[in-house]
């Protein structure tokens, strides 16, 4: 069976808990006093019964109008009265007092029996006999031997019984009914402080946590000591203090990294540019050279060459890290597509490449260079991380003050596993394809920060086959 979702809540489940006690005590209650009251009328019965003292029934030896008798006397006899006389063990004569005077009680062979069973001690018991309805009976024995047996109707002791019954059922029923409210009402308040340690933390678990500087500046007001929820809340806040701490000495470390890597890829550019020109100049050297030192020379230019645009390519996602402002230019973003991607078909005439261009020009504001970059770095991998043959889309559109560039192809596209951390720096999807083609795995984190830094996104629309999405407001950043 489902538990409701409000059925489970600690407010729920602690009104209903203290309706079931009530309830509980309620029936308590009541089936005490029940008890009790029946005890007590049947004691009084009982009593009454030790008082008549078979008197009843011995008058019933007088039959009437016989000898001059005036027959069995009813005088001072509730009506209901009922009385028997045994001789020997076997029912003689049986009557009841009736509204009109005594009347005979007819009896079956078990009610004789069940009479001849009540021992003569005086006591009263409970007796039903088919004639009567239940009946309170005590049998003394006579004068001459005989057993007189009285009985008094339990009748009227049951209806009181069932009438206390009754009232207790509509009382309790309302008490409950009016408790469960005020239940309901003082749990909500009593729980009100717990309501607020947890708006506190859902608050605090919607803050940007992730990176950057977090200011956290939720805290619980209800801190007593004295109650437990003010103990979860003073917890809670030591907890949010703790966690700022920590949160600001990790923005600290981020910090110091950042400017570390900015200074260190900054400082690299210089000795990289030299040695890439001293080897362009070795290179340009007329006199004979032995073939080995050209070859490493060669290399050494290339790698540089290499080199120098993988410190750019630090030093720029350094800068966009640290929210360098960008410049802030209208920049003709058909003009930059169709520029890329005429390069990119000079770089891979094996690529089929095709341009799907809005009539109108698209404009955004941003820094030209670095949105080529981005255009450039999309397409190369689309050229670099493919086969030769394949098709390569270059869409361009706005939609609603949004520009969405695509570039998609019909490569082999980017296994499921990577999807999610393919923007992320030095990550690259084939390990060994990706460093054949020279790849160092910092194009797509350049992509990302480029398209945030202008106030768009960059995402892997679909999968199987790639598609880039770049989408840039039409303002710009
Ligand atoms: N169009 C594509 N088709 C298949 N795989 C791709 C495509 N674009 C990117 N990838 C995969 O994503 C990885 C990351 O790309 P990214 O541009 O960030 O790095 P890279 O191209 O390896 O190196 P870099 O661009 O810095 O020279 C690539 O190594 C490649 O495995
Ligand atoms: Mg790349």
């Amino acid at each position: 069976m489902r538990v409701p979702a409000a059925a489970r809540t600690l407010r729920a489940r602690l009104t209903a808990g203290l309706v079931v006690l009530l309830a509980l005590s309620c029936l308590a209650v009541g089936l005490g006093t029940a008890a009790a009251l029946s005890r007590f009328l049947v004691g009084r019965l009982d009593e009454q019964l030790a008082a008549s003292g078979g008197r009843f029934a011995a008058t019933l030896e007088h039959e009437p109008h016989r000898d001059g008798d005036e027959g069995p006397d009813a005088r001072g006899q509730a009506p209901g009265t009922f009385g028997a006389r045994l001789i020997g063990g076997s029912v003689r004569q049986a009557a009841m007092v009736r509204a009109g005077g005594v009347g005979p009680v007819p009896l079956t062979t078990a009610d004789r029996h069940a009479l001849a069973a009540v021992p003569a001690d005086g006591r009263g018991r409970s007796l039903s006999l088919s004639a009567l309805e239940e009946y309170r009976v005590a049998a003394v024995r006579g004068d001459d031997g005989d057993v007189l047996i009285t009985g008094l109707p339990l009748g009227p002791v049951e209806e009181t019984v069932h009438r206390l019954i009754l009232v207790e059922t509509v009382v309790f029923a309302v008490v409950l009914a009016a408790a469960g409210i005020a239940a309901a009402a003082w749990v909500r308040l009593a729980l009100r402080p717990l309501r607020r340690v947890a708006a506190t933390a859902s608050r605090v678990a919607e803050l940007p946590l992730a990176s950057g500087e977090v200011a956290m500046p939720e805290r619980v007001p209800d801190t007593d000591p004295r109650t437990e929820v003010g103990q979860v809340g003073a917890a809670l806040n030591r907890m949010l203090g703790h966690v700022e701490n920590a949160l600001a000495r990790r923005h600290a470390g981020e910090e110091r990294l950042r400017r570390f890597a900015a200074d260190a890829s900054h400082e690299l550019r210089t000795p990289v540019a030299a040695i890439r020109g001293h080897a362009e100049l070795a290179l340009r050297i007329s006199e004979p050279v032995p073939p080995e030192v050209r070859h490493a020379l060669g290399r050494i230019q290339a790698e540089s060459v290499r080199m120098s645009e993988l410190v750019d390519d630090l030093l720029l996602l350094a800068r966009l890290d640290a929210g360098r402002p960008l410049e802030s230019r209208p920049v003709d973003l058909t003009r930059l597509v169709l520029d890329a991607t005429s390069d990119a078909h000079a770089a891979g005439p094996d690529h089929r490449w095709e341009m799907v261009l809005p009539e109108e020009p698209v404009t955004v504001t941003g820094d030209a260079r670095r949105l080529h970059q981005l255009i450039a770095n999309l397409l190369a991998n689309a050229r670099t991380h493919t086969p030769p043959g394949t098709h390569v889309t270059v869409r361009l559109a706005v939609r609603g003050g949004t520009v969405v560039l695509d570039v998609a192809d019909d490569g082999p596209g980017i296994p499921p596993e990577q999807r999610e951390e393919i923007f992320q720096r030095f990550v690259r999807a084939d390990q060994g394809r990706s460093r054949a083609a020279g790849g160092t795995g910092l194009g797509l984190a350049i992509v990302q920060a480029v398209a945030a830094a202008h106030g768009g996104r960059a995402e892997l629309a679909a999968a199987e086959h790639t598609v880039f999405r770049v989408t840039l407001p039409v303002s710009g950043g």
